[in-house]
């Protein structure tokens, strides 16, 4: 199966998202990455439930929220509410991570957990039966177009080799500074979906010539 590749709108032209959002559908994306920062969990502040809601009626691609926003809980169910098919939250944005899966999973939407480069994988090792995907983030978050550590390399081959241990489907997304040079890296190491921004909205080609780059 060849990996999925989920944009993140972090990247677009803000002024004409919904038209972004048509142009990769287009140009061979697989879902829709929206980074969610809250100017608190991180320094940077993007969009919430209003957009996302607006945003949906412009693709029938899965929406893929990445919620870098604390505290959580109280906002699951306007996420899952607005369209979201994918929510996934950091560990540190919740006192009880399970609960907040499963609670995500309860709304009927899949449940993710993203790992900051310092987060260890060890996190989610007792949570694996509430977990539809873990995304490793290979950049701290906050911010788009920054440099991928290739540190972190490791920890995906782990969690690569963690949901061979499972009995139901895990995708595994990598996050952070994705290009066509790391790409190759990431899915060697085990990735499933690439979530990019830089690489595709301010890529040197077409949107469709930026995904393909990453896939091949
Ligand atoms: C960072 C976000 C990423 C980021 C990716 O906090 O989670 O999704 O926007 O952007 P690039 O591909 O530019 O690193
Ligand atoms: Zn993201």
């Amino acid at each position: 199966m060849s990996v999925k590749i989920a944009p993140s709108i972090l990247s677009a032209d803000f002024s004409q998202l919904g038209k972004e959002i048509q142009a990769i559908e287009k140009a061979g994306a697989d879902m829709i990455h929206l980074d969610v920062m809250d100017g608190h969990f991180v320094p940077n502040l993007t969009m919430g439930p209003p957009i996302i809601k607006a945003l949906r009626k412009w693709t029938e691609l899965p929406f893929d929220a990445h919620l870098m926003i604390t505290p959580a809980d109280q906002l699951l169910e306007a996420f899952a509410d607005a369209g979201a098919d994918i929510i996934t939250i950091h560990p540190e944005a919740t006192p009880d991570l399970a609960k907040s899966l499963k609670s995500i999973q309860a709304l009927g939407v899949k449940a993710g957990v993203a790992l900051n480069p310092e987060t260890p994988l060890s996190i989610v090792e007792g949570h694996l039966e509430c977990i539809d995907l873990i995304l490793i983030m290979t950049v701290n978050p906050g911010f788009g177009g920054q440099s991928f550590m290739e540190d972190v390399i490791p920890k995906i081959a782990a969690a690569h080799t963690l949901i061979q241990t499972t009995n139901h489907p895990i995708l595994l997304q990598v996050d952070g500074g994705i290009d066509k040079n790391t790409a190759p890296k990431a899915i060697q190491a085990g990735a499933q979906a690439l979530v990019a921004g830089t690489a595709i909205f301010k890529g040197p080609g077409s949107y469709a010539e930026n995904i393909q780059a990453l896939k091949s």
